[in-house]
């Protein structure tokens, strides 16, 4: 596959480069025979969009769902594919995962245990079927270079990073745990700001094994090597790195727009695997599932690597020419 990689399937070309090519799911489109089948020919790894986020596991504090999270690590187990957990700890202003019940939560130590019944329950229900967990999304203000000031940073302290990286290590002492961030692709100082956090935290000996850049790149393509530079960076720290929720608007309906596409994602592989980074998930399967049209406020963001039929667009084609270029 890798010598000709058009006769093979972009799973079966990442299987071969030992490549991990994901995306995010639903439970929902699971069910969907059409997206399943694709889901399963073109992919080895899946994240769970919503369904792993603590507001759909633990909505209020000892009530637990696992329903959504179950059936996407059935389907996995089912087709071969590993499964990346997502996320244990991401508060934002507006958009996040953390209950009411758990803001609610201002006494250091009350919020100590609320984080410990929330690790141990989690972790312990999928144990071994998820191999890797964001311990940690998005750290740093959106636009900024500080920690943001979310919840667990205003009661905890700066170092709540720390510590909920160690309960997740003791709570899962085989689990690789990861740091994800977003935005850093085309901000220089948002990126050394997530640099020397992650510096940081490997200097301390916290249990760290993965850094995940999200790839939402609504700015377009990334500076020439600029991500081939950061990759390398966390690589160098004895670290796994992944672009992890990739996706590229376009203005829909042109055939140039989608070539830019295709352009744009065979750059970011081509300098993922310069780096030494080991996987890219896009953050859907196909157009119709991304979260950017709702969030772009428009109904043809057209990111992802299929379109609407499931027909696979000029993107598919050239990340799998540039996993197996860029491995062999
Ligand atoms: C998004 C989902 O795609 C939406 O369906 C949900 O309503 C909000 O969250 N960065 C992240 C992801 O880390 O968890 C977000 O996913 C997109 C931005």
């Amino acid at each position: 596959c890798l010598e000709v990689p058009r006769s093979c399937s972009l799973a079966q070309v990442a299987d071969e480069a030992g490549f991990l090519v994901g995306a995010a799911v639903d439970s929902t489109w699971i069910r969907d025979p059409a997206y399943a089948d694709v889901l399963a020919a073109e992919f080895n790894s899946v994240t769970a969009e919503r369904e792993m986020k603590w507001d759909a596991v633990q909505p209020q504090r000892g009530t637990f769902d696992f329903t959504g999270a179950d059936e996407i690590v059935d389907f996995a187990e089912q087709n071969g594919l590993v499964v990346k957990g997502h996320a244990l700890v991401w508060d934002q202003e507006h958009l996040d995962s953390t209950p009411d019940w758990v803001l609610a939560v201002d006494d250091p130590d009350e919020l100590r245990a609320v984080l410990r019944e929330h690790f141990t329950a989690v972790l312990g229900h999928f144990g071994d079927s998820v191999d890797r967990w964001d311990v940690v999304n998005e750290p740093i203000e959106t636009l900024g270079v500080g920690l943001y000031p979310n919840h667990f940073q205003q009661v905890l302290g700066d170092r709540y990073i720390d510590e909920v990286f160690a309960l997740a290590r003791e709570v899962s002492p085989t689990t690789s745990l990861w740091i994800n961030e977003a935005a850093v692709e085309f901000n220089p100082a948002k990126a050394e700001a997530f640099h020397e956090l992650v510096a940081g935290m490997v200097e301390r000996g916290v249990p760290l094994d993965g850094v995940g850049l999200q790839g939402h790149l609504l700015a377009g393509a990334p500076q020439d090597g600029f991500l081939e530079d950061l990759m390398g960076r966390f690589a160098a720290l004895g670290l796994e790195v992944g672009i992890t929720e990739m996706d590229l608007p376009v203005e829909a309906g042109t055939e140039a727009e989608y070539e830019r596409q295709a352009d744009v994602y065979a750059q970011v592989v081509d300098e993922c695997l310069a780096a030494g980074c080991s996987e890219l998930t896009t953050w859907g399967v196909h157009d119709p599932q991304t979260w950017l049209d709702d969030f772009m406020g428009r109904t043809d963001t057209d990111p992802l690597l299929f379109d609407g039929t499931f027909t696979a667009k000029p993107a598919h084609a050239a990340v799998k020419e540039a996993i197996a270029s860029g491995t062999l």
